[in-house]
Order: structure tokens, then C-alpha cells, then sequence
């Protein structure tokens, strides 16, 4: 039996489709509060049989923050694919990151190894890599660092990734998947897919950052891939291309025939942008759209590369701008 954390959002509700076409016995964790039509909304945009493949689903009721309802979920399960998570840049939001994060990622493997699981996925995030002094590409041999100005959501990953690593000195084989920014369809009014109706709806900024992006169905394939395989204790980047902001915005401002964003955001604005955003946040209880790491990380240009797991698995990503045709198309349905 496999389980399936983090199942009620983007990667979760994608992994859980691709699973369930090979597999019948899946169960997924969902909260009180999470919107399961969701996931089936994603499945309606890749199957007419969509209602058939998400009642397959065994859904269990559990917070990854509390062990007693965990412990139910994981009966009779061999394969783990954990990628629940808090993700959030609001500095307010940091305690909680960390209990989610951290304390539930120690959760989850506390109960792979007193129920002798076979295999862990953990989806993280290259947020936990470093560039290192030496190469101008990340790779997985780019250690974190603890001295560089490292912001909370970074942290609360890498701690859960320390967990994992536990997991693995207990006898549990694990796999860390390390993706760039993900896009796929669905949940377009929160992380990444906010990015497709901002843009939609006229969002005029763009930045010239680069960093590494990669489809959701290729985040999901090679976690799917690689705990299939006999690979086992090592972490793997996934991204498909180093690029820009600026490139991103514009290839979807194309795709919906939209004007494209004009006005470049200079270090200067997103420093004042995130104090006035502050102080926003402050006099209406608002979270910011803008915060003092995001202002800064719209702005870095950080190379990283995917080799490893190309090698390893003979891995073809699908290119960025068919990503992007894709997920708008999606998004006009
Ligand atoms: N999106 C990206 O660009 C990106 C990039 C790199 C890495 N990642 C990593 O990929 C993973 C999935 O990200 P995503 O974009 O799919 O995030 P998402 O859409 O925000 O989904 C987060 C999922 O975690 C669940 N969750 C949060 N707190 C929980 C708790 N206490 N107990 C049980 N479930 C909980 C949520 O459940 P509810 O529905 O109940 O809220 C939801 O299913 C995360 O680990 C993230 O760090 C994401």
C-alpha cells in the first residue's frame, strides 16, 4: 500500500493521478479543511474517466503535526511519498513552518521505521542547496551553509531533510527529490499558479532573476521512476532550465495573447515594495504580497543543474515553453 502526503495540493494531486493509472492500492492524507474537489478538478484535466480514477483514492484524515491520527493512516504501508509542507516567505509564518516542516517530517519517519516501510520519497526543494564557492553551477554536492543569510522556509527543508537522512541510518531507503520552481495546472490562486492568473489578469512587473523551473508532471514522474528503481540514500535536482522571471512572464503573457508585463522591478522598488507591504500587513491583517526574502530572490540569478538524475535515469524533461503552453491551455479551460 502506498500513502500519499501533501495529496490535496499541486504536486500531491498530480502524483496521485500518475500513481493511481498504475497502482489501485493508494491511500492519502487529507486535513479537516482541504478542499478534495480540488484534486479531482486536476484529474478532470487529463482523464474523461476523472471521477473513476479519484474514488480509488482511500482518503484517511490526519495532520502530519499529530502522531495519534498518522499512526492510523499508515497501516499496511510499504512505499511513502512525502510531500506535505507549509510553504510560505511570510517571516510570520516561520514558527509554524518549522512544526509543520521539521517536527512533521520527523513524525512521518518515526512511523516509516517502527512500521518497517519500504521506501521514502521526500520532496524538498533546491531552496536547501548552495551555490558553492568553487562552481557557478548547484549540483547536489553543494553543501548547505549555515553562515549565508539563509530565510526560514530554506531552514524548515533542510531540517526535514536531516530527518529523512535519519530515516536512512534506520534501515528505511529513501530518495529527496530537490525541484525548482514547479509549474503545473490547478490551484491558481496560491504559489505558483497565482503566477498564470496575475499574468493573466495584467500583472505589468517582471524581474530579471534567473532561477531553475520545472513542470509538475515531471516532478511527479521521476519521483514516481525513481522509487521504482533500486536507487536509494541519494537526493536528485530536478529542474528542466535555468531562466528567467522576465523570459517566464513573458512566454505566458504570449500564451494568453496578454500584453507583456513592461515595468522591470529594480532592486530599489522591491525594497521599497516589501516595506510598504509590511506596513500593509500591519494595518490590515493581510499577508504581504511581497516580503523582504522575496524581494531579494526575485532578484538572484542561481544556476542549477539536473545531470544526476538525467543520468541516472535516462531522464528527458519536458522544455519550459511547453510547460508553459500546456498549463495555459489548462487554464482557459
Ligand atoms: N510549488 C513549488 O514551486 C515547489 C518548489 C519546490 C519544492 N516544493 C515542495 O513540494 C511540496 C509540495 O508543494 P506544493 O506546491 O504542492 O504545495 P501546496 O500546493 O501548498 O500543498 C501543500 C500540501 O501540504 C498539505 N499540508 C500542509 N500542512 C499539513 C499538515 N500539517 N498535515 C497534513 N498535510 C499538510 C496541504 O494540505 P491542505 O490541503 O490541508 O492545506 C497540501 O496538501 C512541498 O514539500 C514543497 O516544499 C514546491
Amino acid at each position: 500500500m502506498i500513502l500519499v502526503t501533501g495529496g490535496t495540493g499541486l504536486v500531491g494531486a498530480h502524483l496521485l493521478y500518475h500513481l493511481l493509472l498504475e497502482n489501485d492500492n493508494v491511500k492519502a492524507i487529507h486535513r479537516a479543511k482541504s478542499d478534495l474537489l480540488a484534486v479531482k478538478n486536476v484529474f478532470s484535466y487529463y482523464s474523461n474517466d476523472f471521477e473513476a480514477i479519484f474514488q480509488k483514492i482511500e482518503w484517511v484524515e490526519a495532520d502530519i503535526t499529530d502522531v495519534c491520527l498518522l499512526e492510523e493512516a499508515f497501516e499496511n504501508v510499504t512505499e511513502v511519498y512525502h510531500s506535505a509542507a507549509l510553504v510560505s516567505f511570510n517571516p510570520k509564518d516561520y514558527k509554524e513552518m518549522r512544526k509543520i516542516n521539521i517536527e512533521g517530517t520527523s513524525n512521518i519517519v518515526n512511523l516509516c521505521i517502527a512500521e518497517k516501510v519500504k521506501k521514502l520519497c521526500f520532496v524538498s526543494s533546491i531552496a536547501t542547496i548552495e551555490k558553492s564557492v568553487k562552481s557557478k553551477i548547484i549540483d547536489e554536492d553543494c553543501e548547505w551553509n549555515p553562515e549565508t543569510n539563509n530565510y526560514g522556509y530554506a531552514i524548515s527543508k533542510y531540517g526535514a531533510e536531516m530527518e529523512v537522512w535519519r530515516a536512512s541510518q534506520e534501515g528505511v531507503e529513501v530518495v529527496i527529490v530537490n525541484p525548482g520552481v514547479i509549474l503545473g495546472a490547478g490551484f491558481w490562486h496560491n504559489g505558483s499558479g497565482n503566477i498564470f492568473s496575475k499574468i493573466k489578469s495584467g500583472l505589468p512587473f517582471y524581474s530579471e532573476g534567473i532561477t531553475g523551473f520545472v513542470s509538475v508532471n515531471d516532478v511527479v514522474k521521476s519521483m514516481i521512476l525513481l522509487m521504482s528503481s533500486e536507487l536509494k540514500n541519494e537526493r536528485y535536482i530536478l529542474i528542466s532550465e535555468n531562466i528567467s522571471f522576465k523570459e517566464v512572464f513573458f512566454k505566458i503573457a504570449d500564451e494568453f495573447n496578454k500584453k507583456r508585463p513592461s515595468i522591470k522591478v529594480t532592486k530599489l522598488m522591491s525594497a521599497i515594495g516589501w516595506r510598504l507591504e509590511k506596513i500593509k500587513t500591519v494595518l490590515t491583517g493581510r499577508p504581504p504580497m511581497l516580503t523582504k526574502q522575496s524581494s531579494k530572490s526575485i532578484h538572484n540569478k542561481q544556476y542549477y543543474s539536473s545531470e544526476k538524475i538525467i543520468k541516472a535515469l535516462n531522464y528527458k524533461f519536458e522544455p519550459i515553453s511547453e510547460t508553459i503552453k500546456n498549463v495555459c491551455e489548462l487554464h482557459k479551460k
